[in-house]
Protein backbone atom coordinates (compact mmCIF):
# COMPACT_ATOMS: atom_id res chain seq x y z
CA UNK A 1 0.00 0.00 0.00
CA UNK A 2 1.07 3.48 -0.43
CA UNK A 3 1.22 5.75 2.84
CA UNK A 4 -1.97 7.65 3.24
CA UNK A 5 -3.90 9.77 6.01
CA UNK A 6 -7.62 9.33 6.03
CA UNK A 7 -9.73 11.90 7.60
CA UNK A 8 -13.37 12.55 6.39
CA UNK A 9 -15.21 15.26 8.34
CA UNK A 10 -18.66 14.33 7.38
CA UNK A 11 -20.86 13.36 10.20
CA UNK A 12 -23.52 10.67 8.71
CA UNK A 13 -26.52 10.46 9.91
CA UNK A 14 -28.66 7.23 8.68
CA UNK A 15 -31.87 5.85 8.81
CA UNK A 16 -35.86 6.50 9.46
CA UNK A 17 -37.09 9.70 10.53
CA UNK A 18 -33.16 11.18 11.29
CA UNK A 19 -34.42 14.73 9.61
CA UNK A 20 -35.66 15.24 13.38
CA UNK A 21 -31.27 15.82 13.56
CA UNK A 22 -31.42 18.63 10.96
CA UNK A 23 -32.03 21.66 13.52
CA UNK A 24 -29.53 20.62 16.20
CA UNK A 25 -26.88 19.80 13.19
CA UNK A 26 -27.00 24.22 12.34
CA UNK A 27 -23.77 24.99 13.49
CA UNK A 28 -24.44 27.24 16.92
CA UNK A 29 -25.30 31.12 15.70
CA UNK A 30 -26.87 30.52 12.07
CA UNK A 31 -29.15 32.98 10.66
CA UNK A 32 -30.00 32.13 7.10
CA UNK A 33 -29.93 29.39 5.60
CA UNK A 34 -29.72 28.85 1.34
CA UNK A 35 -31.97 25.95 0.53
CA UNK A 36 -30.93 24.22 -2.43
CA UNK A 37 -32.70 21.89 -4.68
CA UNK A 38 -33.41 20.36 -7.79
CA UNK A 39 -36.31 20.33 -10.06
CA UNK A 40 -39.07 19.42 -7.61
CA UNK A 41 -39.66 15.98 -6.75
CA UNK A 42 -38.75 17.14 -3.27
CA UNK A 43 -42.23 18.64 -3.33
CA UNK A 44 -43.67 15.60 -4.61
CA UNK A 45 -42.51 13.07 -2.22
CA UNK A 46 -42.94 15.47 0.64
CA UNK A 47 -39.41 16.00 1.75
CA UNK A 48 -39.55 19.75 1.40
CA UNK A 49 -42.01 20.09 3.99
CA UNK A 50 -40.12 17.94 6.02
CA UNK A 51 -37.23 20.02 5.81
CA UNK A 52 -38.94 23.30 5.93
CA UNK A 53 -40.85 21.82 9.28
CA UNK A 54 -37.55 21.15 10.89
CA UNK A 55 -35.81 24.35 9.98
CA UNK A 56 -38.70 26.09 11.44
CA UNK A 57 -38.09 24.89 14.39
CA UNK A 58 -34.25 26.04 14.16
CA UNK A 59 -35.29 30.03 14.26
CA UNK A 60 -33.15 30.47 11.21
CA UNK A 61 -34.41 32.99 7.56
CA UNK A 62 -34.74 30.72 5.03
CA UNK A 63 -33.47 31.40 1.12
CA UNK A 64 -34.26 29.15 -1.67
CA UNK A 65 -32.50 28.42 -4.70
CA UNK A 66 -34.57 25.50 -6.65
CA UNK A 67 -33.83 24.08 -9.91
CA UNK A 68 -30.23 22.75 -10.46
CA UNK A 69 -30.19 20.28 -13.13
CA UNK A 70 -29.03 16.92 -13.37
CA UNK A 71 -25.72 17.62 -14.56
CA UNK A 72 -25.35 21.45 -12.60
CA UNK A 73 -24.63 24.36 -14.61
CA UNK A 74 -22.20 26.73 -13.86
CA UNK A 75 -25.02 29.13 -14.62
CA UNK A 76 -26.54 27.79 -11.03
CA UNK A 77 -23.88 27.79 -9.34
CA UNK A 78 -23.56 31.45 -9.85
CA UNK A 79 -26.75 31.85 -9.18
CA UNK A 80 -26.30 30.50 -6.07
CA UNK A 81 -23.29 32.58 -5.69
CA UNK A 82 -25.01 35.30 -6.24
CA UNK A 83 -28.08 34.79 -3.22
CA UNK A 84 -25.19 34.18 -0.48
CA UNK A 85 -23.08 37.05 -1.00
CA UNK A 86 -26.14 39.68 -1.54
CA UNK A 87 -28.20 37.89 1.66
CA UNK A 88 -25.29 37.53 3.43
CA UNK A 89 -26.04 33.40 4.09
CA UNK A 90 -24.17 31.56 6.62
CA UNK A 91 -25.24 27.88 5.84
CA UNK A 92 -26.52 25.83 2.85
CA UNK A 93 -28.61 22.93 2.98
CA UNK A 94 -28.59 20.57 -0.07
CA UNK A 95 -31.62 18.50 -0.72
CA UNK A 96 -31.84 16.22 -3.48
CA UNK A 97 -29.22 13.93 -4.87
CA UNK A 98 -25.69 14.70 -6.22
CA UNK A 99 -26.37 16.89 -8.86
CA UNK A 100 -27.96 19.40 -5.89
CA UNK A 101 -24.94 18.43 -3.82
CA UNK A 102 -22.14 18.89 -6.24
CA UNK A 103 -23.46 22.29 -7.03
CA UNK A 104 -24.12 23.63 -3.26
CA UNK A 105 -20.63 22.39 -2.73
CA UNK A 106 -19.19 24.38 -5.70
CA UNK A 107 -21.98 27.47 -4.66
CA UNK A 108 -20.51 27.41 -0.49
CA UNK A 109 -16.79 27.91 -1.95
CA UNK A 110 -17.42 30.16 -4.70
CA UNK A 111 -19.28 32.59 -2.19
CA UNK A 112 -16.30 33.20 0.15
CA UNK A 113 -13.67 33.48 -3.26
CA UNK A 114 -13.39 36.48 -5.11
CA UNK A 115 -13.19 35.62 -8.92
CA UNK A 116 -15.25 33.27 -11.04
CA UNK A 117 -16.60 30.36 -9.91
CA UNK A 118 -15.47 28.32 -12.79
CA UNK A 119 -11.67 28.87 -11.76
CA UNK A 120 -12.37 26.89 -8.60
CA UNK A 121 -13.75 24.27 -11.04
CA UNK A 122 -10.87 24.24 -13.45
CA UNK A 123 -8.74 24.51 -10.22
CA UNK A 124 -7.41 27.51 -11.59
CA UNK A 125 -7.74 29.20 -8.41
CA UNK A 126 -7.87 27.38 -5.12
CA UNK A 127 -10.40 28.66 -2.25
CA UNK A 128 -9.38 29.60 1.19
CA UNK A 129 -12.35 29.36 2.74
CA UNK A 130 -16.10 27.81 2.09
CA UNK A 131 -19.27 28.49 3.81
CA UNK A 132 -20.69 25.41 5.60
CA UNK A 133 -23.31 23.14 3.93
CA UNK A 134 -25.28 19.96 4.94
CA UNK A 135 -27.20 17.62 2.94
CA UNK A 136 -30.48 16.09 3.20
CA UNK A 137 -30.24 12.88 0.73
CA UNK A 138 -32.45 11.56 -1.74
CA UNK A 139 -30.97 9.49 -4.47
CA UNK A 140 -28.67 6.43 -3.89
CA UNK A 141 -25.93 7.20 -6.84
CA UNK A 142 -22.96 9.82 -6.68
CA UNK A 143 -21.32 9.54 -2.80
CA UNK A 144 -21.61 12.80 -2.91
CA UNK A 145 -22.94 13.04 0.73
CA UNK A 146 -19.70 12.19 2.27
CA UNK A 147 -16.79 13.12 0.16
CA UNK A 148 -15.04 16.58 -1.40
CA UNK A 149 -16.17 16.28 -4.98
CA UNK A 150 -18.21 18.16 -7.53
CA UNK A 151 -19.05 17.91 -10.75
CA UNK A 152 -20.13 21.18 -12.56
CA UNK A 153 -20.95 21.74 -16.28
CA UNK A 154 -20.10 24.61 -17.84
CA UNK A 155 -22.07 24.80 -21.39
CA UNK A 156 -20.67 27.61 -22.92
CA UNK A 157 -17.59 25.89 -23.56
CA UNK A 158 -18.72 22.15 -23.19
CA UNK A 159 -16.59 21.23 -20.64
CA UNK A 160 -17.45 19.40 -17.34
CA UNK A 161 -15.82 18.45 -14.68
CA UNK A 162 -14.68 17.19 -11.24
CA UNK A 163 -13.09 18.97 -8.37
CA UNK A 164 -13.46 19.69 -5.03
CA UNK A 165 -11.54 21.10 -1.92
CA UNK A 166 -10.96 18.99 1.36
CA UNK A 167 -12.12 19.67 4.05
CA UNK A 168 -14.08 22.83 2.52
CA UNK A 169 -16.17 21.03 0.11
CA UNK A 170 -17.06 18.25 2.25
CA UNK A 171 -20.66 18.43 3.95
CA UNK A 172 -20.46 19.02 7.66
CA UNK A 173 -22.81 16.60 7.86
CA UNK A 174 -25.37 14.23 5.87
CA UNK A 175 -28.71 12.99 6.66
CA UNK A 176 -29.79 9.92 4.71
CA UNK A 177 -33.07 8.47 5.10
CA UNK A 178 -33.87 5.21 2.74
CA UNK A 179 -37.42 6.66 2.83
CA UNK A 180 -36.78 9.97 1.05
CA UNK A 181 -35.18 7.08 -2.41
CA UNK A 182 -38.53 5.17 -2.19
CA UNK A 183 -39.70 7.67 -5.05
CA UNK A 184 -36.84 7.38 -6.80
CA UNK A 185 -38.03 6.51 -10.83
CA UNK A 186 -37.11 3.24 -11.66
CA UNK A 187 -34.49 4.63 -14.60
CA UNK A 188 -32.88 6.39 -11.93
CA UNK A 189 -32.59 3.87 -9.82
CA UNK A 190 -30.28 1.97 -12.25
CA UNK A 191 -28.74 4.40 -13.37
CA UNK A 192 -27.83 4.76 -9.18
CA UNK A 193 -26.80 0.94 -9.07
CA UNK A 194 -24.03 1.18 -11.57
CA UNK A 195 -22.94 4.61 -10.71
CA UNK A 196 -21.67 3.21 -7.51
CA UNK A 197 -20.56 -0.09 -8.83
CA UNK A 198 -18.36 1.93 -11.08
CA UNK A 199 -17.00 3.84 -8.51
CA UNK A 200 -15.99 0.49 -6.59
CA UNK A 201 -14.56 -0.94 -10.06
CA UNK A 202 -12.30 2.24 -10.66
CA UNK A 203 -11.09 1.69 -7.34
CA UNK A 204 -10.92 -1.75 -8.18
CA UNK A 205 -8.79 -1.41 -10.85
CA UNK A 206 -5.19 -0.09 -8.94
CA UNK A 207 -1.98 -0.41 -8.43
CA UNK A 208 -0.03 -1.52 -5.95
CA UNK A 209 -1.94 -4.22 -5.36
CA UNK A 210 -1.02 -5.45 -2.13
CA UNK A 211 -4.31 -4.27 -0.83
CA UNK A 212 -6.22 -7.70 0.40
CA UNK A 213 -8.59 -6.06 2.77
CA UNK A 214 -9.49 -3.21 0.38
CA UNK A 215 -9.85 -5.79 -2.20
CA UNK A 216 -12.69 -8.22 -0.23
CA UNK A 217 -14.39 -4.99 0.94
CA UNK A 218 -14.93 -3.81 -2.55
CA UNK A 219 -15.88 -7.54 -3.72
CA UNK A 220 -18.26 -7.66 -0.57
CA UNK A 221 -20.35 -4.64 -1.86
CA UNK A 222 -20.61 -5.10 -5.17
CA UNK A 223 -21.69 -8.71 -4.74
CA UNK A 224 -23.99 -6.88 -2.67
CA UNK A 225 -25.45 -4.75 -4.81
CA UNK A 226 -25.30 -7.16 -7.59
CA UNK A 227 -27.80 -9.17 -5.47
CA UNK A 228 -29.98 -6.08 -3.73
CA UNK A 229 -30.45 -4.35 -7.44
CA UNK A 230 -33.06 -6.92 -9.08
CA UNK A 231 -34.56 -7.26 -6.23
CA UNK A 232 -34.82 -3.67 -6.10
CA UNK A 233 -36.08 -3.29 -9.54
CA UNK A 234 -38.93 -5.79 -8.76
CA UNK A 235 -40.27 -3.53 -5.79
CA UNK A 236 -38.72 0.22 -6.17
CA UNK A 237 -40.54 0.60 -2.67
CA UNK A 238 -38.79 -1.87 -0.52
CA UNK A 239 -37.31 0.81 1.98
CA UNK A 240 -35.25 -2.61 2.67
CA UNK A 241 -33.68 -2.71 -0.29
CA UNK A 242 -33.69 0.84 -0.70
CA UNK A 243 -31.44 1.20 2.69
CA UNK A 244 -28.78 -1.53 1.39
CA UNK A 245 -28.26 0.57 -1.79
CA UNK A 246 -28.06 4.26 -0.14
CA UNK A 247 -25.70 2.74 2.20
CA UNK A 248 -23.54 1.04 -0.42
CA UNK A 249 -23.67 3.85 -2.79
CA UNK A 250 -22.17 6.31 -0.12
CA UNK A 251 -19.04 3.89 1.39
CA UNK A 252 -18.61 3.26 -2.17
CA UNK A 253 -17.34 6.76 -2.44
CA UNK A 254 -16.27 8.24 0.96
CA UNK A 255 -12.74 7.18 0.77
CA UNK A 256 -12.92 4.20 2.85
CA UNK A 257 -12.37 1.22 -0.02
CA UNK A 258 -9.15 3.71 -1.13
CA UNK A 259 -7.01 3.97 1.56
CA UNK A 260 -3.80 2.96 0.42
CA UNK A 261 -3.59 3.37 -3.43
CA UNK A 262 -5.28 5.82 -5.95
CA UNK A 263 -8.08 4.34 -8.13
CA UNK A 264 -8.15 4.86 -12.07
CA UNK A 265 -10.94 6.90 -12.58
CA UNK A 266 -10.13 7.50 -16.61
CA UNK A 267 -13.64 6.31 -17.62
CA UNK A 268 -14.94 8.81 -15.24
CA UNK A 269 -13.06 11.37 -17.12
CA UNK A 270 -14.53 10.15 -20.25
CA UNK A 271 -17.93 10.11 -18.88
CA UNK A 272 -17.98 13.78 -18.02
CA UNK A 273 -16.44 14.26 -21.43
CA UNK A 274 -18.86 13.10 -23.03
CA UNK A 275 -22.20 14.41 -20.87
CA UNK A 276 -20.34 17.97 -21.34
CA UNK A 277 -20.99 17.27 -25.31
CA UNK A 278 -24.08 15.49 -25.12
CA UNK A 279 -25.66 15.80 -21.50
CA UNK A 280 -26.46 12.35 -20.94
CA UNK A 281 -27.23 10.85 -17.29
CA UNK A 282 -23.47 10.00 -16.15
CA UNK A 283 -23.95 6.76 -15.13
CA UNK A 284 -25.38 6.33 -18.39
CA UNK A 285 -22.36 6.95 -19.98
CA UNK A 286 -20.23 4.75 -17.29
CA UNK A 287 -22.18 1.52 -18.59
CA UNK A 288 -21.54 2.25 -21.86
CA UNK A 289 -17.97 2.68 -21.45
CA UNK A 290 -16.38 1.00 -18.53
CA UNK A 291 -16.69 -2.33 -20.05
CA UNK A 292 -15.10 -1.03 -22.93
CA UNK A 293 -12.46 0.47 -20.77
CA UNK A 294 -11.63 -2.66 -19.04
CA UNK A 295 -11.44 -4.43 -22.74
CA UNK A 296 -9.00 -2.25 -23.73
CA UNK A 297 -6.91 -2.48 -20.55
CA UNK A 298 -7.14 -6.12 -20.33
CA UNK A 299 -3.27 -6.62 -20.40
CA UNK A 300 -2.52 -3.97 -18.04
CA UNK A 301 -2.61 -7.04 -15.46
CA UNK A 302 -4.73 -9.69 -16.44
CA UNK A 303 -4.65 -11.13 -12.64
CA UNK A 304 -7.11 -8.22 -11.44
CA UNK A 305 -9.70 -9.04 -13.97
CA UNK A 306 -9.58 -12.47 -13.16
CA UNK A 307 -9.89 -12.12 -9.40
CA UNK A 308 -12.94 -9.75 -10.28
CA UNK A 309 -14.66 -12.44 -12.34
CA UNK A 310 -13.81 -15.32 -9.91
CA UNK A 311 -14.54 -13.73 -6.60
CA UNK A 312 -17.30 -10.98 -7.56
CA UNK A 313 -19.62 -12.69 -10.89
CA UNK A 314 -18.92 -16.70 -9.53
CA UNK A 315 -16.90 -17.33 -12.75
CA UNK A 316 -15.10 -20.82 -12.86
CA UNK A 317 -12.00 -21.03 -13.92
CA UNK A 318 -11.45 -25.14 -15.04
CA UNK A 319 -10.41 -25.82 -18.75
CA UNK A 320 -10.02 -22.11 -19.13
CA UNK A 321 -6.93 -19.75 -19.64
CA UNK A 322 -6.44 -16.52 -17.44
CA UNK A 323 -7.47 -14.83 -20.30
CA UNK A 324 -10.81 -16.53 -20.77
CA UNK A 325 -11.90 -15.65 -17.11
CA UNK A 326 -10.80 -12.53 -17.33
CA UNK A 327 -13.48 -11.64 -20.59
CA UNK A 328 -16.15 -13.94 -18.83
CA UNK A 329 -15.82 -11.31 -15.70
CA UNK A 330 -16.27 -8.64 -18.73
CA UNK A 331 -19.10 -9.80 -20.21
CA UNK A 332 -20.42 -10.78 -16.93
CA UNK A 333 -20.40 -6.97 -15.69
CA UNK A 334 -22.46 -6.04 -19.31
CA UNK A 335 -24.98 -9.08 -18.89
CA UNK A 336 -25.16 -7.92 -15.23
CA UNK A 337 -25.76 -3.78 -16.50
CA UNK A 338 -27.75 -4.74 -19.51
CA UNK A 339 -30.24 -7.34 -17.53
CA UNK A 340 -31.04 -4.38 -15.06
CA UNK A 341 -31.78 -2.01 -18.00
CA UNK A 342 -28.54 -0.04 -18.41
CA UNK A 343 -27.43 1.19 -21.49
CA UNK A 344 -24.73 -0.75 -23.91
CA UNK A 345 -23.96 1.31 -26.31
CA UNK A 346 -23.74 5.52 -27.70
CA UNK A 347 -26.76 4.88 -30.09
CA UNK A 348 -28.85 4.33 -27.42
CA UNK A 349 -28.31 8.01 -26.75
CA UNK A 350 -28.47 8.81 -30.43
CA UNK A 351 -24.56 9.84 -30.29
CA UNK A 352 -22.80 8.58 -33.00
CA UNK A 353 -18.87 9.72 -34.13
CA UNK A 354 -20.32 13.06 -35.28
CA UNK A 355 -18.74 14.71 -32.27
CA UNK A 356 -15.80 12.21 -31.15
CA UNK A 357 -13.02 14.97 -31.69
CA UNK A 358 -14.71 17.48 -29.11
CA UNK A 359 -15.35 14.81 -26.84
CA UNK A 360 -11.21 13.70 -26.96
CA UNK A 361 -10.32 17.13 -26.78
CA UNK A 362 -12.40 17.96 -23.64
CA UNK A 363 -11.33 14.63 -22.03
CA UNK A 364 -7.88 15.52 -22.50
CA UNK A 365 -8.06 19.18 -21.63
CA UNK A 366 -5.60 17.81 -18.61
CA UNK A 367 -3.39 15.65 -20.68
CA UNK A 368 -2.90 12.15 -20.00
CA UNK A 369 -5.08 10.56 -17.69
CA UNK A 370 -6.00 7.48 -15.22
CA UNK A 371 -3.78 5.89 -13.05
CA UNK A 372 -4.07 1.83 -13.29
CA UNK A 373 -3.28 2.67 -17.35
CA UNK A 374 -2.39 6.08 -18.28
CA UNK A 375 -4.32 7.21 -21.66
CA UNK A 376 -3.75 8.98 -24.48
CA UNK A 377 -5.63 10.57 -27.22
CA UNK A 378 -5.18 7.31 -29.15
CA UNK A 379 -6.69 5.00 -26.39
CA UNK A 380 -9.80 7.48 -25.20
CA UNK A 381 -10.27 7.22 -29.70
CA UNK A 382 -10.15 3.50 -29.22
CA UNK A 383 -12.75 3.09 -26.30
CA UNK A 384 -14.93 5.31 -27.68
CA UNK A 385 -15.02 3.67 -31.32
CA UNK A 386 -15.76 0.21 -28.94
CA UNK A 387 -18.61 2.11 -27.10
CA UNK A 388 -20.66 3.39 -30.38
O1 LIG B 1 -34.16 17.54 -9.77
P1 LIG B 1 -35.15 16.72 -9.03
O2 LIG B 1 -36.56 17.12 -9.29
O3 LIG B 1 -34.84 16.60 -7.57
O4 LIG B 1 -35.09 15.23 -9.67
C1 LIG B 1 -33.93 14.45 -9.66
C2 LIG B 1 -33.25 14.40 -11.02
O5 LIG B 1 -34.17 14.58 -12.05
C3 LIG B 1 -34.34 13.03 -9.44
N1 LIG B 1 -34.46 12.66 -8.03
C4 LIG B 1 -33.54 12.79 -7.04
N2 LIG B 1 -34.03 12.29 -5.88
C5 LIG B 1 -35.30 11.86 -6.14
C6 LIG B 1 -35.57 12.09 -7.50
N3 LIG B 1 -36.76 11.80 -8.06
C7 LIG B 1 -37.70 11.24 -7.27
N4 LIG B 1 -37.49 10.97 -5.97
C8 LIG B 1 -36.31 11.27 -5.35
N5 LIG B 1 -36.13 10.95 -4.08
O6 LIG B 1 -33.30 12.26 -10.01
C9 LIG B 1 -32.76 12.96 -11.12
C10 LIG B 1 -31.26 12.84 -11.11
O7 LIG B 1 -30.71 13.50 -10.00
P2 LIG B 1 -29.13 13.80 -9.92
O8 LIG B 1 -28.86 14.50 -8.66
O9 LIG B 1 -28.68 14.42 -11.18
O10 LIG B 1 -28.54 12.31 -9.90
P3 LIG B 1 -27.22 11.76 -9.28
O11 LIG B 1 -27.31 11.68 -7.80
O12 LIG B 1 -26.94 10.52 -10.02
O13 LIG B 1 -26.10 12.87 -9.61
C11 LIG B 1 -25.50 12.93 -10.88
C12 LIG B 1 -24.45 14.02 -10.90
O14 LIG B 1 -23.39 13.76 -9.96
C13 LIG B 1 -22.12 13.77 -10.62
C14 LIG B 1 -22.48 13.35 -12.02
O15 LIG B 1 -21.48 13.65 -12.95
C15 LIG B 1 -23.77 14.11 -12.26
O16 LIG B 1 -23.50 15.45 -12.59
N6 LIG B 1 -21.17 12.95 -9.88
C16 LIG B 1 -20.73 13.41 -8.69
C17 LIG B 1 -19.80 12.73 -7.94
C18 LIG B 1 -19.30 13.27 -6.65
N7 LIG B 1 -19.62 14.50 -6.30
O17 LIG B 1 -18.61 12.59 -5.91
C19 LIG B 1 -19.22 11.47 -8.38
C20 LIG B 1 -19.95 10.85 -9.50
O18 LIG B 1 -19.09 9.98 -10.18
C21 LIG B 1 -20.58 11.78 -10.48
O19 LIG B 1 -19.67 12.20 -11.48
ZN1 LIG C 1 -19.77 8.34 -10.94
Amino acid sequence: MDAFTFHNPTKLIFGKDQITQLPTQLPGGTKKVLLVYGGGSIKRNGVYDEVMKQLSQADVEVFELSGVEPNPKLTTVERGVEICKKEKIDFLLAVGGGSVIDCTKTIAAGAEFDGAPWDLVTRKSKPKAALPFGTVLTLAATGSEMNAGAVITNWETNEKYGWGAAPLTNPAFSILDPAYTVSVPRDQTIYGVVDMMTHMLEQYFHTPTQSPVQDEMIEGVLRTVIETAPELLKDLESVEHRETVLYAGTIALNGMLQMGYRGDWASHNIEHAVSAVHDIPHAGGLAILFPNWMKHNLDVDEQRFVQLAVKVFGVTKEGKSDREVAEEGIEELRKFWSSIGAPETLRYYDIDDDKFDVIIDRAMKRGPFGNFSQLHKEDVEKILEMSK
